[in-house]
């Protein structure tokens, strides 16, 4: 059954697995970013690879549906800088989704490791190198490998301490100094919120 206040299976079921997938992503990127080197980062940082292309592959899916679905119309109530923050906010997270695992591959395949490790996908297939990048001069490659690792590092931060305490502090408002039910517009056990 559909209805307008509410977001669809499809997209909530898109939104909470790359939230989880995000989460775990940061994580092991931090992680992983602060070890050594030796066998056990190279797990953990295989692992952090083939999550983020998923990452990639499921917002891409879920852009394509976001651009051919409305979305819930909003609360008529939301003054307009609510529903311009939350809009920018929403935007942001795209930006974030596409750009923090394009930033990943694009600094891998400049690496010169990729040739020895692989970017192994779950196991089942060597995920390429963007070949443009890693066929560049040692030097070059270098220079725009490090380039990439500024941007991934920078729209990690901006993922952790801009755009998911706006995002959650934004729900939380709704949820419990408005009291206006928008979390029922992405969480399916909640009820849907009041017109
Ligand atoms: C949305 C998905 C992703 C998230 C949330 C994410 C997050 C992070 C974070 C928080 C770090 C540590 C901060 C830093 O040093 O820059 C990191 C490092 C890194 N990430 Fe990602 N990343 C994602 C996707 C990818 C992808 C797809 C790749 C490669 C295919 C990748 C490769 C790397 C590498 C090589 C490092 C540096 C590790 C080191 O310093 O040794 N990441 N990532």
């Amino acid at each position: 059954m559909t209805d307008a206040r509410r977001y669809s299976a499809v997209a909530m079921t898109l939104h909470w697995l790359i939230a989880a997938m995000l989460i775990a992503n940061v994580g092991l990127g931090w992680v992983g970013g602060d070890m050594e080197g030796g066998e056990q980062k190279i797990q953990l940082m295989q692992l952090h690879k083939t999550m983020g292309i998923s990452i990639l592959l499921l917002s891409l899916a879920r852009l394509a549906w976001r651009l051919t679905h409305r979305p819930p119309v909003m609360n008529s109530h939301l003054k307009a800088w609510e529903k311009a923050l939350a809009h920018i906010v929403h935007w942001g997270f795209y930006v974030v989704m596409i750009g923090l695992p394009l930033s990943g591959w694009a600094m891998t395949s400049a690496s010169p490791v990729i040739k020895i490790y692989p970017i192994s996908f779950w196991g089942l297939f060597d995920w390429p190198a963007i070949g443009f990048i890693s066929d560049l001069p040692r030097d070059q490659a270098k220079s725009i490998g490090q380039a990439f690792g500024l941007g991934h590092d920078v729209l990690a931060k901006a993922l952790v301490y801009v755009l998911f305490p706006l995002h959650v502090l934004g729900a939380l408002k709704h949820q419990f100094l408005d009291k206006d039910g928008e979390l029922g517009r992405i969480i399916p056990f909640l009820p849907p919120p009041k017109a």
